[in-house]
């Protein structure tokens, strides 16, 4: 297994693009499923999540391929039935049972796995295909889907804590082929959605409203092949303005939207960050102390949960107390023990994380448990004095593209080695 070993202390200095969306490509692809007609889609990132989705589409009779950053997928024909323990393994391949039964009329999905952050129930994606009138059982660990033609409806999405976002998308998508008007109440409004919509939109489904929590959808007979360009990554993003910062560096991040960002860009001044927001660019500002922020993660527009890990590691800059409260998975605080091997002082009470910042920070060996929280001992690292070895790095490689690549240009000293 990969890890990474940094040696921290250096501020980051320089100039990165920032990436595709992983969270707006893996629906994307999804929904090439939906025409039998060549799709193209550009600015894709590199990332072991895009590839695995290429193996599930390929799984199911698509071609599927990638290069330079555009994949191309053709589902001419394509199976209901996918590989029981490809699907399985990936969460966001949950998003391919919208599109299968619109297409297919039936699809066997196998149930997607658990996950470290918190239970990830699919209720709300069955509940919404059911109001589709599609026929659903689980039977042998898979979702057995079934509708001779689905029914556009009224479909209340919201769930415990909000909207679902993946959810939002399967039935957004199951509901481009279905007969008549689907109305979706609480939706996400998260950019992922809106950029599939636009996707959808481009291969002649009728989609109004999202990016509202209100999205209406007009069934089409068929969809055709469509080209499109992802949206910039603002959770990439995120993670190097935070590192800029806890690093006390100069950082300006390109090919990216700083209007996705608002709310941690709102966080970050309110802690003292100085930076220089222009549209597609965004300059981190070294600076004087961090100041302590409190803040809850909520759905789009509020604090993403998928920014949570790294604003602790901020965090341990300031002077002061801070809390961080999730609100959207609940066991979402596994980095919280491995950064106290670092020196962090941090005590976690219900949903929330108390953290005494101003700590001395020395490097250790660490263990990455899931995508953020990876990033999060990464961006630790760059802070510590000393040597940090992050295992388990393939976490990372999930979602950031070229991490170490990227962090290296920026002045870092990271090195990718194998685990020993
Ligand atoms: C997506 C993102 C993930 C991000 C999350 C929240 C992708 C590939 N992943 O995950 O990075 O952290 O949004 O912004 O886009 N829930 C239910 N029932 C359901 C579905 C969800 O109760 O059927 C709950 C979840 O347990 C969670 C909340 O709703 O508490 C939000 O989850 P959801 O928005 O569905 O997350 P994902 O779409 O899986």
């Amino acid at each position: 297994m990969d890890t990474f070993i940094i040696q921290g202390g250096v501020p980051l200095h320089g100039e990165i693009p920032i990436s595709g969306a992983k969270n707006a490509v893996l629906p994307i692809l999804a929904a090439t499923l939906l025409t039998s007609e060549p799709c193209v889609i550009r600015r894709v990132p590199d990332l072991s999540d895009v590839h695995f989705m290429g193996k599930i589409l390929r799984s199911l009779g698509a071609s599927f391929t990638f290069e330079n950053g555009t994949v191309k997928v053709h589902a001419k024909r394509v199976r209901d039935k996918g590989d029981y323990d490809l699907i399985r393994k990936m969460r966001g391949s949950i998003c391919i049972l919208g599109p299968l039964l619109a297409r297919k009329g039936k699809a066997n999905v196998s149930m997607p796995g658990g996950c470290v952050i918190g239970t990830r129930p699919i209720d709300l994606h069955l509940k919404g295909l059911r109001a589709l009138s599609a026929k659903l059982d689980i039977k042998e660990g898979y979702i057995q889907a079934k509708s001779r033609k689905l029914q556009g409806n009224e479909i209340f999405l919201g769930g415990r804590v909000g909207p679902t976002v993946l959810g939002t998308a399967n039935i957004m998508m199951a509901a481009t082929l279905a007969e008549g008007v689907t109305i979706i109440e609480s939706a996400a409004c998260e950019p992922e959605v809106v950029d599939l919509a636009h996707f959808l939109i481009s291969m002649g489904a009728k989609i109004q409203g999202a990016g509202t929590p209100r999205i209406v959808v007009t069934g089409a007979e068929e969809l055709h092949g469509a080209e499109h360009d992802v949206i910039p990554d603002r959770i990439e993003a995120a993670t190097y303005a935070i590192a800029a910062a806890a690093t006390n560096g100069e950082v300006t991040l390109t090919d990216m939207r700083c209007d996705h960002l608002a709310a941690v860009l709102d966080k970050m001044r309110e802690a003292g960050v100085r930076f220089e927001a222009r549209g597609s660019s965004l300059k981190i500002l070294p600076g004087g102390e961090i100041h302590a922020v409190d803040v809850s993660t909520q759905p789009y527009t509020g604090f993403p949960t998928d920014a949570q890990a790294q604003l602790m590691t901020l965090m341990l800059r300031a002077q002061g107390l801070s809390i961080i409260t999730e609100r959207i998975f609940e066991s979402r605080f596994m980095h919280a023990n491995e950064l106290a091997r670092l020196g962090a002082d941090i005590a976690i009470e219900g949903p929330s994380a108390i953290i005494r910042g101003g700590k001395e920070l020395s490097g250790a060996e660490v263990m990455a448990s899931d995508l953020r929280a990876s990033a999060a001992l990464v961006i630790a690292g760059l802070m510590c004095s000393g040597r940090t070895q992050v295992n388990r790095i393939y976490h990372l490689d999930r979602g950031y593209e070229v991490m170490d690549k990227k962090l290296r240009k920026l002045g870092a000293r990271v090195k990718r080695t194998k685990e020993k």
